[in-house]
């Protein structure tokens, strides 16, 4: 589950600081990429340089960097936007104390009160200050800001003394992480099918006939769907696209006939499938072996119908929830309804290309969601990432309910 994510870890000045070259390297073995802000007093428990070299980051220290002669400025803004997940570890008594009242005198509380993601500490003190009502204080405020503690456990501590104070362990955070996403992921044990991107007819050995599909729309909703905890089969026709979460399995394939097999493949056993690619309706009748040589007068390429991998889902469907995609120009609702129906579907994404930013290419999309007793719902003008949190929504309002 952490696989793929972005983890923002706050090291604040205490001698369980020492743990987290363990947490790191577990970490990154579990896929995830790690950006590290630390206190200056956590400097002295812990190597900057050791910590860099196992995340492969530069360790953050102070607003500003100044080397050989150049000033540089680490944007706590940007850091607190590229996390998935922040956490502290280890959480001071005097951090957690700051984190609370929203001061901000160094690079990781402003990092804190910038970050979007969900927030996890692990507090790390001596016994009787992890009792102290004040500090007690802190962690009941940061929990009713939504912030998750991972609670300290208890054992022989640095000053000697026996209590409830010590960091937990580094495989127990990961566990305590993993554990709590589970729990808020609707997706979590569904197995999805995602058709993205164009296909490739090929004419010849260099020619093909081909649409300006990029996948993008298809690749933000398996993002979407991996994080909300799914097993996602991708299956994209050719694009510079790429994948990096390990729940996404990115089936690349070239042509209509292609993708139709990948999709026979695994269907049977998916939860929700949606057709999100622009599938080429035909292509030539028969592939040159050779490269076609250009001759005088016109040149006629016949053209044969490809399968319609939706209608043939639709027609195959027994569990699955199955959603297709219709781009349309004119008549918009009709067809889309038309589609919905013929392609047995319980649900359809209508993008009209009279909306300006909506469709192929861009980074944004305007969509109306129709399920299958055709109850509508139109939304704003939104990023493809956020149109694919919206899908989804959808979905699972529907296979939920
Ligand atoms: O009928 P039309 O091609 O407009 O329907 C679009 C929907 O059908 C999209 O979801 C698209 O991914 C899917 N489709 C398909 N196979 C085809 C053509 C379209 O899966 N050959």
């Amino acid at each position: 589950m952490i696989g793929g994510k972005h983890i923002l870890l706050g090291i604040s000045g205490g001698i369980a600081a020492y743990k987290t070259t363990f947490l790191v390297r577990l970490l990154i073995k579990a896929g995830a990429q790690v950006k590290i802000v630390m206190t200056q007093s956590a400097s002295s428990f812990v190597s900057p340089l050791t910590l860099a070299t196992l995340s492969k980051n530069p360790v953050m220290l102070d607003f500003v960097n100044e080397e050989d002669g150049s000033i540089s400025w680490n944007n706590h803004v940007e850091l607190g936007l590229w996390a998935d997940i922040m956490l502290i570890a280890p959480a001071t008594a005097n951090t957690l104390s700051k984190m609370a009242h929203g001061t901000c005198d160094n690079l990781l509380l402003a990092t804190y009160l910038s970050a979007k993601c969900p927030v996890y500490f692990a507090p790390a003190m001596d016994l009787d200050m992890y009792k102290h009502p004040s500090t007690k204080a802190s962690i009941e405020k940061l929990e009713s800001f939504g912030n998750v503690m991972i609670p300290a456990e208890s054992g022989e501590l640095a000053s000697g003394l026996h209590g409830e104070g010590r960091m937990a362990e580094p495989e127990t955070i990961i566990g305590f992480i993993e554990a709590h996403l589970a729990k808020g992921l609707p997706l979590r044990g569904k197995k999805v099918l995602i058709t993205a991107g164009p296909t490739h007819e090929a004419i010849d050995p260099v020619r093909f006939l081909g649409n300006r599909s990029t996948g993008a729309m298809g690749f933000e909703l398996a993002k979407r769907a991996a994080d909300l905890g799914a097993k996602v089969f991708l299956i994209s026709g050719p694009t510079h696209l790429s994948v990096e979460n390990p729940n996404i399995e990115l089936i690349r394939v070239t042509s209509a006939q292609e993708m139709y097999g990948a999709c026979h493949a695994v269907y049977t056993d998916v939860d929700v499938a949606i057709c999100a690619a622009a599938v080429a309706d035909y292509r030539p009748k028969t592939v040159a072996t050779e490269k076609i040589k250009k001759k005088e007068g016109d040149m006629h390429i016949e053209l044969v119908r490809n399968p319609d991998i939706l209608l043939s889902l639709g027609e195959a469907k027994k569990q699955q929830f199955l959603v297709g995609f219709a781009l349309e120009t004119e008549n918009e609702m009709e067809n889309a309804k038309g589609k919905l129906e013929r392609k047995h579907l319980d649900g359809i994404v209508l993008n009209s290309l009279k909306d300006e930013g909506a469709g192929f290419g861009g980074g944004t999309n305007k969509i109306t969601f129709i399920d299958k007793n055709l109850d509508v719902k139109t939304f704003a003008l939104k990023t493809k990432p956020e149109v694919a949190s919206d899908i989804w929504d959808e979905i699972i309002s529907r296979i939920h309910a």
